[in-house]
């Protein structure tokens, strides 16, 4: 008899937001404030927490950016 095993493994990935690369636009805080705001500096930062429910919104406001400001690490 074989012994078959599935194993799902899902890693959250904690986003980040490039200080050089971020416009300031405010599109990602405008789809989740819940994760992203802007600093003194007129850029997006992540605010520090755990995020991973609200995985599907982190990756919209990624996809959104219009600089490709925000990654998944
Ligand atoms: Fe900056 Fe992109 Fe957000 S430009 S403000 S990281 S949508």
């Amino acid at each position: 008899m074989k012994l078959r095993l599935k194993i799902f493994i899902k890693i959250f990935m904690t986003p980040k937001v490039d200080q050089e690369k971020c416009l300031g636009c405010g599109t990602c805080v405008a789809i989740c404030a819940e994760v992203f705001r802007m600093n003194a500096n007129g850029k997006a930062e992540v605010i520090e927490g755990d995020h991973s429910a609200l995985e599907a919104q982190i990756n919209q406001a990624k996809d959104a950016c219009p600089v490709g400001a925000i990654t998944l690490e």
